[in-house]
């Protein structure tokens, strides 16, 4: 996702978040009202005399100017000095006062069968009002649910365990650990190349955790410009800084209390950020940027990364001591390529899911092809088998996926390997020649453009940009 579209989701986010909160404040006012301005009790003695009075607000008339004087002088229609004889409460009766229709409950006090006094209580200056205020309650109530609805929505886990298709032995253990991990608070660090399915493991822990209720926020710490890492995690108060929004923000964290949070790849957190990440999950306890308030965090920690945060704490781009908060339970998910009995049933899978959402019917997958997709490398991993079958689905003619339908580079790797394997070539040279032939060809085909290519070949940008580096790819020319 470009930046733009990140804070515009942020942006959004944040109005419903203000939204909801405006609404709650209304609520509270109307709740004031209910309790004070359109409620009244008096309180009589046996001979039907005010003792207490606070009719005030609803009646304009002082509690120190009617004490002691007979309730029927000063309540129109009132019928207290009739339940003091009677001893029956009355409940919910409508009672004109001073022209206004009210709804009245009088109860009296009876103590070992002697009538003590009774209390009179009248709600609602006027049915019709109360009943437009009921209305406006209701109505005001469906808006607070309605926000409410869409945040939860917005920040939802959307895959369980069930989602993640696998026979491999490794990736079953590694349900299980994350299934037990689930059922703890503890964090969890998941570890894989680009698209092995780190975030499907998330979102899975957060669905079979007893937070399932609670929000489930990601936040690509790779994706999130520097400068801005910071606002996004905390927050900030109304004019924290210049160009902050004037009605402050909310911080996933604080958004995320309760539930779960996704830190992805926190290999590319700056340092002073994992300093100060490091402190609060130390302290379960920050403060909004500009703010004094201390706001306790009760949140699960899930990091994922990419790369390998042992060789990055080496090189002095990640601190120890918060890979060591960081790495309590820890899910090393493998690449495709190291389980590919998974290959089959993967495909299997997603064929019949893409067909169904594309609305074809299923295909077959011819034996040809699935040798292809057992020989490649899988640089982007699950995704890119994805993409793969999904542009497959569009070309095929007839009822089997064949070679034809699959992407050239795909094709060429396959000869390439036959041909490296001639030669007694090792397979990292092999694997490398595949890579650079695929990445040269997806930005081929997207003139350069990296978040594109990096898309076709199902592994993310910044991926795409290390390989790039690592091989010394020249693509200026693109
Ligand atoms: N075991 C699986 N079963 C089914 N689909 C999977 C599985 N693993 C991955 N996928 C598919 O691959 C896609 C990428 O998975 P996911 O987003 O979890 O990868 P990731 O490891 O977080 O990648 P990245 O590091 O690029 O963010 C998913 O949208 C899903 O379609
Ligand atoms: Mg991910």
């Amino acid at each position: 996702m470009e930046s733009k579209d990140i804070l515009n989701k942020v942006n959004e986010n944040q109005a419903v978040q203000y939204e909801l909160t405006k609404l709650k404040q209304s609520l509270d006012v109307m709740k004031d009202i209910l309790d004070h301005e359109y409620q009244g009790m008096v309180l009589v003695d046996a001979d039907g005399r005010i003792v207490k009075f606070n009719y005030e607000k609803l009646l304009g008339i002082k509690e120190k100017d009617v004490i002691g004087k007979h309730v029927d002088e000063v309540i129109d229609n009132t019928r207290l000095h009739i339940v003091i004889k009677t001893g029956k409460k009355e409940v919910n009766d409508v009672q004109k006062i001073q022209g206004k229709d009210m709804i009245a409950t009088r109860i009296p006090i009876i103590k070992d069968g002697k009538i003590l006094g009774a209390i009179g209580s009248v709600t609602f200056k006027d049915v019709r009002e109360l009943k437009s205020l009921v209305h406006r309650i209701e109505t005001y109530q469906k808006s607070v649910d309605k926000y409410k609805g869409e945040i939860r929505m917005m920040h939802e886990a959307n895959y369980s365990f069930d989602h993640i298709i696998s026979q491999n032995k490794r990736m079953e253990h590694l349900k299980e650990v994350a299934k037990i991990a689930a059922e703890s608070n503890s964090t969890v660090l998941i570890q894989g190349e680009s698209g092995t399915g780190k975030e499907y493991f998330a979102h899975g822990i957060h669905k079979a955790s007893y937070r399932r209720y609670g929000s489930f926020v990601r936040i690509n710490c790779a994706a999130i410009p520097k400068e801005l890492l910071e606002a996004e995690l905390f927050g900030y108060e109304e004019g924290a800084f210049t160009g902050a929004r004037k009605e402050g923000k909310l911080g996933k964290l604080e958004i995320a209390n309760g539930g779960t949070v996704l830190l992805d790849e926190i290999g590319t957190m700056p340092l002073e950020m994992q300093a100060k990440l490091l402190r609060v999950l130390e302290e379960r306890e920050f403060e909004r940027i500009g703010g004094t308030e201390r706001i306790g965090l009760d949140i699960r920690v899930i990091a994922s990364t990419n790369e390998e945060l042992e060789e990055a704490i080496v090189k002095g781009k990640f601190r120890k001591d918060l890979y060591y908060r960081l790495n309590v339970i820890r899910l090393n998910i493998p690449p495709l390529r190291d389980r590919r009995d998974d290959i089959p049933l993967l495909s299997k899978h997603m064929i019949d899911d893409l067909s169904n959402k594309i609305g074809i019917e299923s295909k077959e997958i011819a034996c040809e092809t699935m040798d292809i997709f057992q020989n490649y490398n899988w640089p982007g991993n699950v995704r890119e088998l994805r993409n793969i079958i999904e542009s497959a689905l569009h070309l095929v003619k007839g009822n089997i996926i064949c070679p034809e339908n699959l992407p050239d580079y795909l094709i060429q790797n396959a000869k390439v390997g036959q041909k490296s394997a001639e030669e007694g070539l090792l397979l990292k040279d092999i694997v490398a020649r595949a890579e650079i032939k695929a990445i040269r060809e997806a930005l081929e085909k997207t003139n350069g453009n990296r978040t594109e290519a990096a898309k076709r070949l199902g592994i993310h940008r910044t991926a795409l940009y290390k390989k790039i580096e690592a091989y010394g790819l020249d693509i200026s020319n693109l």
